[in-house]
């Protein structure tokens, strides 16, 4: 059998990304945010702004409960518009947390100065941004943010259509679809 380009290509991997309310109250900010997504090469397979009750932020958030930062983070994640991204990418969940940098903002100032946190980020809080940190917690994340989104059957549909590069860029959607067949 012949291999071919696609057969020795490594599956697609799905990461949730948010811009959290402090970029996504600034247009400009968002928009350089999702440009960089674009540029390093992420496919945008949702992409939908929202708006948390503080109940979600709690919710979303119970595994750092306890925590000295919790109260100010679930507060903040529910002060004002977000934007929610379903990415996908060989090794998405690595390559952007290595695109955000590191949580706190003036370690990313100081040590990866051209990732985002450390070009907008504000404070340890306020850091811009959020990404899944495993396999399970892109999974969880994902269902958090979108619920009527099924991986299992993104994975069996589409992701052959994305690897392959049969999509294109919805300028009005700002997403990635899958081409038309010619
Ligand atoms: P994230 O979950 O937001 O992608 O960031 P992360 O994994 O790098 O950070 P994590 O430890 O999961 O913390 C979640 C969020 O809590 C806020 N935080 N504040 N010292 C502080 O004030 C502090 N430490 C963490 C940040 O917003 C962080 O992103
Ligand atoms: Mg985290």
């Amino acid at each position: 059998m012949l291999l071919t380009g696609r057969c020795l290509s490594k599956a697609l991997q799905l990461t949730l990304a948010v811009i959290k309310p402090d970029a996504a109250a600034h247009p400009l900010m968002s928009e350089a945010v999702h440009q960089r997504i674009l540029d390093a090469n992420f496919v945008i397979i949702r992409c939908q702004d929202l708006l948390w009750r503080r109940q979600d932020s709690e919710r979303f958030y119970a595994e750092h409960s306890g925590r000295f930062f919790y109260q100010r983070l679930v507060e903040f994640m529910s002060s004002g518009p977000m934007r929610a991204y379903v990415l996908a990418r060989e090794d998405a969940i690595r390559h952007w947390r290595e695109l955000m940098g590191p949580t706190k903002v003036f370690r990313a100032r100081y040590t990866s100065p051209a990732s985002i946190r450390g070009q907008f980020g504000l404070t340890d809080t306020r850091n811009t941004t959020h990404g899944s940190d495993s396999v399970e917690s892109a999974q969880r994340e994902i269902s958090f943010f979108f619920p009527d989104f099924s991986a299992e059957e993104w994975m069996e549909k589409e992701e052959p259509s994305f690897r392959s590069g049969h999509f294109h860029y919805d300028h009005e959607k700002q997403m990635h679809i899958v081409s038309p067949q010619s």
